[in-house]
């Protein structure tokens, strides 16, 4: 199927407009000559609203239904550096819609000392925010599900009071949310054949998977060869490839396309995590800093900062042949490079100096 017929069909489900898109499709000039190859980047920290990320294009599919429901409240999760709780915050206060927040706090203690990056913004945009933390020994899937069931009795009770409420899950990872990362494939794929660039990569970071499954789908829709190279943030469980291949079969259907995509196809790689989610790498940190001083674009120190040290990795190792058409999807994350320290880890020489 072509790009445009196969947006046409996206099209025809509901979608509130809320981001700036396309996103910028942008040449990495310096970097390219550096590694012998043409990289581009997909400028998804730019899709807005308040400094933008992946989620938004998750967030016009979701709310759109949010909308329609006639709901009043919004709940979703996530850690309380989430990029996606800030955007799903902007988003709803875009559209008038009252967002309440259920995070993740690890850091000891039952919430943080300070409100800073993301957190800082929600405070701002004034959502009403829950903070959970994990008992010791408890894993953070564990404290997510612990989490959907405090909220779970939080929206009974608004609805016994005549409230309507809507609930996103973490990461926006389901198949109404992949559907905006479907169309992100088809927005891209129209950007390289207006521009004549026959791409073999895309490289970008994964975390609840619901980018991978969307852009799996697109993939699958168009019959592309582009091969993707999802680079994982946290230690993924063992089913998760048959949890994404099953969530793009969910989109494929939803869109009436008579393809599958099999659990083996979904390969992620999960070599650049270093000590854990929301901890720095001593590799994310200098590709953070690599891209900053070559090209002046901010990665976030969580998920795109390992994801681009996945990236340099694989061209330094020619793991990624030079002369390659490569594209690293910049989803975003900004305000997370002015969280805490110890998430950000040490992004600038001489860190003690002014
Ligand atoms: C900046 C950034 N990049 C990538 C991801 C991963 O996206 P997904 O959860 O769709 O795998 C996230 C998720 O929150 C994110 O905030």
């Amino acid at each position: 199927m072509d790009a445009y017929r196969a947006e046409k069909l996206i099209l025809n489900i509901p979608r509130v407009p809320i981001g700036f898109f396309p996103t910028p499709l942008q040449k990495l000039d310096n970097l390219s000559k550096k590694y012998n190859s043409s990289l581009y980047m997909k400028r998804d920290d730019l899709s807005g609203p308040e400094f933008g990320g992946n989620k938004i294009r998750k967030l016009e599919f979701l709310l759109a239904e949010a909308v329609k429901k006639n709901t009043e409240y919004v709940f979703t999760y996530g850690a309380h550096q989430s990029n996606h709780c800030r955007e799903t915050v902007a988003a709803c206060r875009k559209l008038g819609l009252k967002p309440v927040l259920y995070l993740l706090y690890l850091g000891g203690g039952n919430k943080p000392g300070q409100y800073l990056g993301n957190l800082f913004l929600d405070k701002i945009m004034d959502a009403e925010i829950k903070f959970v933390s994990p008992t010791p020994g408890i894993s953070a899937y564990e404290a997510v599900e612990h989490s959907y069931k405090i909220s779970a009795e939080h929206i009974l009770q608004l609805e016994k009071g005549g409230h309507r409420c809507y609930d996103i899950p973490v990461g926006g990872f389901n198949p109404i949310g992949c559907l905006g990362f479907t169309l992100g494939f088809i927005e891209l794929v129209k950007q390289l054949q207006d521009k004549k660039i026959k791409l073999d990569y895309i490289v970008f970071a994964t975390g609840s998977g619901g980018t991978l499954a969307g852009l799996l789908a697109g993939k699958a829709m168009l019959n592309s060869d582009i091969k993707m190279i999802p680079i994982s943030v946290d230690v993924e469980p063992k089913d998760k490839p048959k949890k994404i291949a099953d969530m793009a079969n969910e989109v494929l259907k939803i869109l009436g396309i008579d393809t599958s995509i099999n659990e083996n196809e979904v390969i992620i790689d999960t070599g650049y995590i270093g000590e854990g989610y929301e901890k720095p790498s001593e590799a994310s940190t200098s590709a953070i800093r690599e891209l900053a001083i070559e090209e002046g674009i901010v990665l976030d120190p969580v998920y795109t900062g390992k994801a681009f040290a996945g990236l340099l990795d694989y061209l330094r190792k020619r793991l990624i042949p030079q002369d390659s058409n490569v594209l690293f999807w910049h989803t975003g994350g900004t305000p997370a490079i002015f969280a805490e320290r110890e998430i950000v880890g040490h992004v600038y020489k001489g860190v003690n100096e002014l």
